[in-house]
Parts: C-alpha cells; sequence; structure tokens
C-alpha cells in the first residue's frame, strides 16, 4: 500500500486516535489525581525519595496539655514487611488533651464545610490496656472543625476507621491523631479521603481533576509514564504487581521525578479509572532495562544496575504475561482472581501493552525487548504489543529504534517529540510520506512546548495531520496530563491544578475537541483554503452518521474557507460550530482560568457553503447525519 492522504473517498481511520497520557510527574498521583489528603501516610518518606525527607516529613509531634510521654518511629512487627516504618505513642499519663500527630497534608488539607472524611488507621496497643485516639481536623489557626474518638483496644494490626464531618471550611487545614489515655499505640496507614471521590470509588480519585480527564472523553489511557514507567535503576522500575492489593502490601518507592510514590493509584485503580471513564488501558510496563541504561548510580541507593539480568528474564516476562492474565483472565485463573478478590470479576478488556520508553537502543535493550515481544506475542496474539523508539523524531536511537521494530515487525512504535509551535506547523505532512507496510505509531508523548492559544492552535493544526494519516497513526497523546502548582517538574502540561482549583490550559480544549469529534473515516478535498495559514480536515463518525469538519487558523488574518458536503448525501441541514479563538499568546492561568475556552453555537451547513475562519482560531462544525 501506498500512502494516501488526500483520498476523495473515505479512509478508515484509527477509532481509538486521541487519548491521555498520564504520568506520576509534577504530583499528579500522590497529591494529585489519587484522592488521599494525609502525606507520608504510612512513615515511608526516606531520603532516597528527596534529600530533606525522612519517616515523619510532613508530620508535626504534638504534645498538648500535660502530656508525657514519647513518640518514636519503629521497624519491629510492622503491618506488613512491605510497609515497615510506623510510629509508636508512649503515653505516660492519663491526661486530658493528648500527645500525638499533626499532618499537614499536600500543601494543606482543604476541608470543605458539610462535606464527610473517611478517616482510617492501621492500630494496635501494647499490654492490653485500651487507648483513645481523639481524630480532629483542624483550621490552619488550630482552630477545630471536626471531632471523632476511636478506642483502640487489640494487640494485633487492626484497621480503625471514623466519617469526619467538619463545620468549618480551611483550604489548607490539618489533620492530628492523639492519644488521650496512657498507654503504647501503634500507629500506620494513617489515611484520610473525601468520601465523595470520582464515581465515589474507595481509595479513589480526586473528583474534580478526575471529571476534567473524563471530559476530555479519551479513547485510551496511557500509564504510568513516560520514565516513570523504567525507572532510573533497578530500585525503583514500576512493578506492576507491587501496586496492587491491600495498601498496606503495596510497595512505596522513591519517584523518578524526585518524590514518593505510595503505588495506593496502583494498576487496579488505573484500570478501574480507564473503565470508569470509558477508555481503554494502555499500560507500558519497562521492557528489563531502566531509563536510558543508567542505573543511576548519581543518587544515594543507586546500585548502578541498569537491566534485569538475562538470568532473571524468564520470571519478568513471566510477569508481563501476568498482567495481561490480571487484566483479562477468567477469575478460575491465579491473576484474575486477584482482580476479583479486588472487586472487578469482568475482565478489564486490556488491548494494548507498551513495551518499554524512549529506551535507549543497546544490545541489552533488544535481547529484552524481543524476549517479551516473542512471549506476549505468542501467548496473546489478541494484543497490541507497542514498541518503543526514541525521544526525539531525529537522531540515532530513533532511527535505529525503527529499524529494530521493523525487523521484528512490532504492530506499532511509540514516537515522542517536544518541539516548537512553528515545527507543528512545518511538519504538518510529516505522516503522508509513512511507508503503510511497516510498524505503525503511537504518538504516544508531544507538545508544542508552551500553553498560549498559539501552542494549542500549532498542535491543532498537527492534530487534522494525524487525522489525515489515522490509517499509520493509530494513537496519539499529548504530555504530560497534569501539573500540581508548586510542584511543576515539566512544562507545558494539559492540566494544571492545586488543592481546590483545576486549571484546564488551551492545549486542553484543543485536545477535548478532537476527542469528542473523532470520526472512523477521513475525506480529503472537503474544505479549500488559499492561505497556508489554513489547515483542515473532514472525518466523519460511521455511528452517528455525523460529518466533522475541523479548521484550523494560526494566522493573524481571517481566512476565507470553501466547504462542498455534496458527496455525503444523508446529512441534516443543522449543525453546530465550535470556535476557540482569542489573541495569539492568549492562555488560561489560576487567576483567570476562562481567558481561552470553547463558545458552541448553532450553524446551518449546506451542501456547499462559505466559511471564514476568524484569526488564530480552531472551528468545529459538527453537521447532524440523518
Ligand atoms: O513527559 C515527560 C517525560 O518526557 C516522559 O517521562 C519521558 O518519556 C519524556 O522524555
Amino acid at each position: 500500500r501506498k500512502a494516501q492522504p488526500d483520498l476523495a473517498a473515505g479512509k478508515p481511520i484509527s477509532q481509538d486516535l486521541f487519548g491521555i497520557f498520564f504520568e506520576d510527574i509534577n504530583y499528579a498521583a500522590d497529591g494529585g489525581l489519587y484522592a488521599e489528603l494525609v502525606q507520608n501516610r504510612s512513615f515511608e518518606y526516606t531520603p532516597n525519595d528527596n534529600a530533606a525527607w525522612h519517616s515523619l516529613t510532613a508530620w508535626e509531634f504534638l504534645r498538648e496539655g500535660y502530656s508525657f510521654g514519647t513518640m518514636s518511629v519503629e521497624t519491629a512487627a510492622p503491618v506488613n514487611p512491605s510497609n515497615p516504618h510506623y510510629v509508636t505513642l508512649h503515653v505516660e499519663n492519663e491526661m486530658q488533651k493528648g500527645l500525638g500527630l499533626k499532618n499537614s497534608g499536600f500543601d494543606g488539607i482543604p476541608v470543605k464545610a458539610g462535606d464527610q472524611y473517611n478517616f482510617s488507621v492501621q492500630a494496635r496497643v501494647k499490654g492490653g490496656k485500651t487507648v483513645p485516639l481523639l481524630v480532629q481536623l483542624r483550621d490552619k489557626e488550630g482552630g477545630v472543625l471536626a471531632t471523632a474518638s476511636l478506642p483502640v483496644q487489640n494487640a494485633s494490626w487492626q484497621p480503625y476507621r471514623v466519617t469526619l464531618t467538619p463545620t468549618g471550611t480551611d483550604a489548607a487545614g490539618s489533620l492530628v491523631v492523639v492519644a488521650t489515655g496512657k498507654g503504647t499505640v501503634d500507629l500506620d496507614l494513617i489515611s484520610l479521603f473525601p468520601q465523595k471521590t470520582f464515581k465515589n470509588r474507595p481509595n479513589g480519585m480526586r473528583a474534580d481533576l478526575a471529571q476534567a480527564i473524563a471530559d476530555l472523553q479519551p479513547k485510551f489511557v496511557r500509564f504510568p509514564g513516560g520514565c516513570l514507567a523504567h525507572g532510573d535503576g533497578l530500585e525503583n522500575m514500576y512493578r506492576w504487581k507491587n501496586t496492587i492489593g491491600p495498601l498496606e502490601q503495596r510497595v512505596a518507592q522513591r519517584n523518578i521525578w524526585n518524590y514518593h510514590q505510595t503505588a495506593g493509584l496502583g494498576y487496579f485503580e488505573y484500570f478501574q479509572f480507564c473503565e470508569d471513564i470509558g477508555a481503554k488501558p494502555l499500560p507500558v510496563v519497562p521492557a528489563a532495562v531502566s531509563c536510558q541504561n543508567s542505573g543511576g548510580t548519581w543518587r544515594i541507593g543507586g546500585t548502578g544496575q541498569q537491566s534485569i539480568a538475562m538470568a532473571e528474564m524468564p520470571e519478568y516476562v513471566q510477569e508481563v504475561l501476568d498482567l495481561i492474565e490480571y487484566a483479562n483472565g477468567p477469575t478460575t485463573s491465579t491473576w484474575g482472581a486477584k482482580r476479583a478478590a479486588a472487586g472487578h470479576p469482568e475482565s478489564f478488556h486490556l488491548e494494548y501493552v507498551g513495551v518499554g520508553n524512549e529506551d535507549k537502543q543497546t544490545p541489552e535493550f533488544r535481547e529484552r525487548f524481543k524476549l517479551i515481544y516473542d512471549a506476549v506475542k505468542q501467548k496473546h496474539p489478541e494484543v497490541t504489543v507497542i514498541g518503543t523508539v526514541g525521544p526525539a523524531p531525529r537522531g540515532e536511537d530513533f532511527d535505529q529504534g525503527w529499524t529494530f521494530a521493523n525487523q521484528l515487525a512490532v504492530p506499532m512504535v511509540d514516537e515522542h517529540y517536544y518541539e516548537s509551535p512553528e515545527w507543528f506547523l512545518k511538519n504538518n505532512r510529516r505522516y503522508d510520506s509513512y511507508d503503510r507496510k511497516k510498524s505503525t505509531v503511537y504518538l504516544g508523548e508531544y507538545a508544542s512546548r508552551g500553553n498560549t492559544l498559539f501552542n494549542a492552535l500549532a498542535e491543532a493544526a498537527y492534530m487534522t495531520s494525524l487525522e489525515r494519516n489515522g490509517d499509520v497513526v493509530r494513537l496519539a497523546s499529548y504530555a504530560p496530563l497534569l501539573a500540581k502548582e508548586g510542584h511543576t517538574q515539566w512544562n507545558p502540561d494539559l492540566i494544571y491544578f492545586n488543592n481546590s482549583t483545576v486549571c484546564p490550559t488551551a492545549n486542553y480544549y484543543v485536545q477535548q475537541l478532537f476527542s469528542r469529534n473523532q470520526g472512523s473515516e477521513y475525506f480529503g478535498g472537503v474544505l479549500t483554503a488559499t492561505d497556508s495559514a489554513v489547515v483542515s480536515s473532514c472525518v466523519r463518525d460511521a455511528n452517528s452518521g455525523d460529518v466533522i469538519l475541523k479548521l484550523v487558523n494560526s494566522g493573524a488574518t481571517a481566512q476565507p474557507v470553501r466547504v462542498d458536503l455534496s458527496r455525503f448525501k444523508r446529512l441534516r441541514p443543522t449543525a453546530e460550530v465550535i470556535t476557540l479563538s482569542g489573541p495569539r499568546d492568549a492562555k488560561n492561568t489560576f487567576a483567570s482560568p476562562q481567558t481561552v475556552v470553547p463558545k458552541t453555537a448553532p450553524f446551518k451547513a449546506s451542501g456547499n457553503f462559505a466559511y471564514t475562519a476568524a484569526p488564530y482560531s480552531l472551528t468545529v462544525i459538527r453537521v447532524k447525519g440523518s
């Protein structure tokens, strides 16, 4: 087959084209999408995560009133060997107020009057004596907003739970847990979740942030990275089995982006979230080598070991196969049973697995990738394996990566690029000449280095080319997705947020307009513009019969466009036009989050009509099928 970018008749294109890339970068997971409000809930922070951190980071020792006693971090007989640290409160007198701990959350604990919060703790007492715990939400001045008591009675670890309903609001409150009676009590996994999580899932996602993601209507979700997937040494490669099961069994580790991963948002939660938003899961597992084969020798704890030893590869390959069984296998299978035990007997319908991320094309990478690829292909031909090429559309690794993928006939490869808006405008024809006989493309990460309207329009223009080439570009996702104010390690991002506000960018609305207006066939020759600042696409959605036109004007002057719909016989005259436009450098900020937002209006579309594309605009015209 030859490239046929501008067919006169409809060309079938990927129905999964526009998805999202979720990486735990910029506090996207802990402190972000994962709704846990307590930071360092298990006392597992270490200087490995961040040189200034330790078991009591984000915690403060509280001695209130006439309280005598001590607090210490212990490791003997922990709640689970995966979760070795806990706190012991040793209280020497019966007192009125309490001795214990205060947690300041991730930049404070946001508390809202009337909302409900689920507190839980793993605890045990020594010496058979009940120790009463007082649990409070406080405002930043120390005022009590909610209070509850929990008598800890059991000598072995046991979860205790209580719901708190604050009477006041504070954007940066705290959680206090103090013992108010004599005795010794051990505490671990001190947790506070808003009762209202996305879809009310326990151990769930922050509702407003998850909703912003759901509103994109992505066709797939890639997770957990990015570089996070392979880590920068063997110690922090993302191993999916460490992230499932009861929270105390999960293995926390240093995040490659220099903070801490609790794994509270683990593989089960990722799969569940995909299902909840109607997106296909696209996990990326390490190709058994760490980031750029570095081994992390420059940091504390970095062993310098770059890849899983070949002798251990059979076990690692099995780990990847087990992931597929965990997602799709029957409940009678070992891993399918674990999925069922977590509350999801039905399959998660895994169709794609990415193997590796921007890995250096070394012999170590190749022999490991091939082992994994061959095994998945043989055992699960129904799953599409996605390979990886270098991080930019040029350079040695990129070319070698493609050669390697084509040699193995890997069905799809993951390309990444972060370039200027001008690059995106200039390279609009990039995929027109891709050889259709070779591997297809997952454009797994891309962004035009900015969040202005112009950046967003450059991406929109490029996305019209992805639609035109939707036969060879099967999947595409902007990256990164989330960034927390004050913890942003990578710019630009699609959605910025803090504890109380979500700020979608102009780029977000571009992604949303394309994702919500995806088609199943592409048609060339429907739109004609005279100026090169205008690019366009026309797709039809086979389900609804709707014809969708997209027009991007990246220039400063209004541009005439001719639209010829005469080939589509069964269209209604009613249509909808959505525009995203404004000054070239306009952008959404926390102070002004609505600066660039789409506007919708009714539109009348006849067989052949003229349209004027506003300066710096994306226009989507959706003509209803009958
Ligand atoms: O998106 C941020 C990072 O960029 C990803 O982790 C990595 O894959 C790429 O280099």
